[in-house]
């Protein structure tokens, strides 16, 4: 989603705002923009002037342009990506916007609820809109409160307000008359503080930091900070002192850089094996038939006692957590469901007692899945969080949680996390199981699994060749099915999403029984069709289901277990994996399918780690 950076030192702050939003264009955007103070000398003294410079599209048109014009000067600025929500995707309504009386500018990521009451307020005031978001609202809104004659300097201003504001937001501010400051914000959008010697990085995320220090705070709810070369003051917008806590990023540069990798999907593919090893370091141990899980264990009592599991997310974290809920059941034998958080916050959900919410979520900031968290706590259910981002606002908000420990995912299609969610969710099943009904000898033979499956994963990638010599077959079909049955049918929802996300093929996944019950009249003659059929018990059956699609004319392409040979009676294409346990056989099954979508998205020449109209990280609902 929108990304920003914002700088104060002594350096030339164009350069270092456009290297920080490069590293935040995975999030996905569709327009940027800059604005800097720059100082000259007049015969009354030092006059700052506010320079705001935006352009549709990639980062590099915004670039050109500033190279045509000569670049902006001066060493305090912010910049931003947008991904429109409300308006357009314009120059008028990329940030920054500008006030119109002092020279104020503004980024913001988030959504302001009640501009449209905010706007009329300020139109009756005289002021006159450029554009239709509601972000230019909270610029002219804090041009209007700004009065340094009765002491509201452009902090105070801010904090003012943000105290008319509903919504959420995490902004930057600067103002021509204050040519050394800079103020932030936040409420409900993160953002943080890097802390530099003499000078301050600020960003929506520490990736566009790390290059320059990794001491960092991040911004609470509602807290706003003054930020000048000599230091930073921090406040609530009430104005009430706080004292951040500085941390050190733990984010490894090389983490998200591309290495040898043509694309960051490519390169969090192939990465999982390791990924998945630090999910599972220091929580198996098979001797002791023992997960260990130090995030959830004080509330082991309330685990126990659970009658309800109901998982919740968007995305491909949806197609995780509908694993869960199998690994729930068939593992700990707690009655679970899956379920959108969008769909479930708005339905009024039933929530007895000993019912346990699980947010699963890559980024730990997706806005329907935090929504849906929400209404679960308030409604008394005890609140697990299964997420990537340390320290994200859903992290925060959960009353425990396990964290996936895959490292930051830059690709816009995300792999690594899927493998590390449905990984962690197996662990919290077999934690759960173990305190209840699973026997040690059960509980070690899947931990014994489990521990294998990095390098099984291994194996799967052995075969990018093949699998994409088999994609580069079916490259001109438009149409293609994946089916799967039980723990394989969410994989073939996630194979099918991975797809259309980022080669913008149609696919359909979808359960291989329900397909004869409609979709079935889809399959025209050479229409391929991906079916999980690893050994498992309902093997015979997934057959039958590739019978039917054969007899109509479809392609088969079949993922398959390692050695069986009686699958190419009815497959066009075989891509084999190694023979795990049913239970666990998603995290190897999926790898392909991961593949598949990759090669397909190289083949058709799209931009894989900037697909159209997608965000990393949706944090609008
Ligand atoms: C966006 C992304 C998806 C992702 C979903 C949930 O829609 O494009 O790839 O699966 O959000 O994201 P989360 O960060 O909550 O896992």
């Amino acid at each position: 989603m929108c990304g920003i950076v914002a700088y104060i030192g002594s350096k030339k702050a164009q350069e270092l705002l456009l290297e920080g939003l490069k590293r935040l264009e995975y999030r996905g955007y569709d327009s940027a923009g800059i604005a800097t103070l720059s100082k000259s000398n007049s015969t009354t003294g030092d006059v700052a002037s506010l320079k705001v410079v935006k352009a549709v599209g990639r980062v590099a048109n915004l670039e050109d342009k500033l190279e045509d014009m000569g670049g902006l000067n001066g060493s305090v600025g912010l910049c931003h990506t947008r991904w429109a929500t409300h308006g357009g995707v314009t120059e008028f309504n990329a940030h920054p916007h500008t006030d119109d009386r002092f020279g104020i500018a503004l980024v913001h990521n988030g959504i302001i609820e009640n501009y449209a009451a905010l706007k009329t307020y300020l139109e009756s005031k005289g002021h006159v809109f450029k554009s239709q978001t509601d972000t230019e609202v909270l610029a002219m809104l804090i041009g209007e409160l700004y009065s340094p004659a009765e002491g509201i300097d452009l902090e105070a201003a801010v904090q003012a307000a943000l105290r008319e504001v509903t919504g959420a937001y995490a902004i930057c501010v600067i103002c021509e008359k204050e040519p050394d400051v800079l103020v932030v914000a936040r409420k409900g959008s993160p953002l943080s503080v890097g802390v530099g010697n003499g000078e301050f990085i600020v960003a929506s995320d520490p990736s566009a930091i790390v290059s320059h220090t990794s001491q960092a705070f991040h911004l609470d709810d509602y807290n706003v900070v003054k930020i000048t070369r000599q230091g930073f003051k921090t406040s609530t917008i009430h104005n009430v002192a706080v004292t951040p806590k500085v941390v050190q990023l733990e984010l490894d540069l090389e983490e998200i850089e591309l290495g040898t990798f043509s694309h960051f999907m490519q390169k969090e593919i192939f990465e999982q094996p390791k990924a998945l090893k630090n999910t599972f370091r220091g929580r198996i141990n098979v001797q002791d038939s023992k997960v260990v899980l130090g995030g959830v264990s004080n509330f082991d009592r309330d685990l126990v006692k659970a009658r309800r599991i109901i998982l919740t997310g968007q995305g491909t974290a949806l197609h995780a957590a509908r694993i869960g809920r199998y690994l729930f059941e068939d593992l700990a034998k707690v009655t679970s469901h899956d379920e959108y958080a969008s769909e479930f916050r708005y339905r009024n959900p039933i929530i007895e007692e000993n019912s346990i919410v699980i947010a699963v979520s890559q980024s730990g900031e997706t806005a329907d899945t935090l929504a849906g968290l929400r209404e679960a706590k308030d409604r008394g259910a005890l609140s697990l969080g299964v997420i990537n981002v340390v320290g994200s606002t859903i992290s925060r908000e959960t009353d425990a949680g396990v964290y996936l420990r895959v490292g930051p995912e830059i690709g816009v299609a995300s792999t690594k996390a899927f493998v590390g969610q449905v990984a962690v969710l197996t662990l919290l099943s077999i934690y759960l199981g173990r305190k209840r009904f699973m026997s040690s000898e059960h509980c070690r033979e899947l931990l014994t699994g489990l521990e294998q499956i990095p390098d099984k994963i291994q194996q799967v990638l052995e075969y990018d060749d093949l699998i994409k010599k088999v994609t580069a077959k079916y490259i001109e079909k438009e149409n293609w099915l994946f089916l799967g049955r039980g723990y394989n049918y969410p994989t073939a929802l996630e194979g099918a999403l991975k797809l259309k996300e980022i080669s913008y093929i149609h696919a359909e996944g979808m359960p291989a029984a329900e397909m004869k019950h409609g979709p079935i009249a889809l399959i025209t003659e050479g229409m391929p069709a991906v079916f999980i059929a690893n050994k498992g018990p309902q093997y015979e059956k997934v057959i039958s289901n590739i019978q039917e699609v054969r007899a109509r004319g479809g392609h088969i392409i079949a993922v398959a277990t390692e050695g069986d040979e009686h699958i190419k009676r009815y497959a066009e294409d075989v891509l084999y994996v190694p023979d795990v346990p049913e239970c666990l056989s998603p995290m190897v099954t999926v790898i392909p399918l991961q593949l598949m979508a990759y090669h397909a998205a190289v083949l058709r020449g799209h931009d894989v780690d900037k697909p159209r109209n997608l965000a990393k990280s949706v944090t609008v609902e």
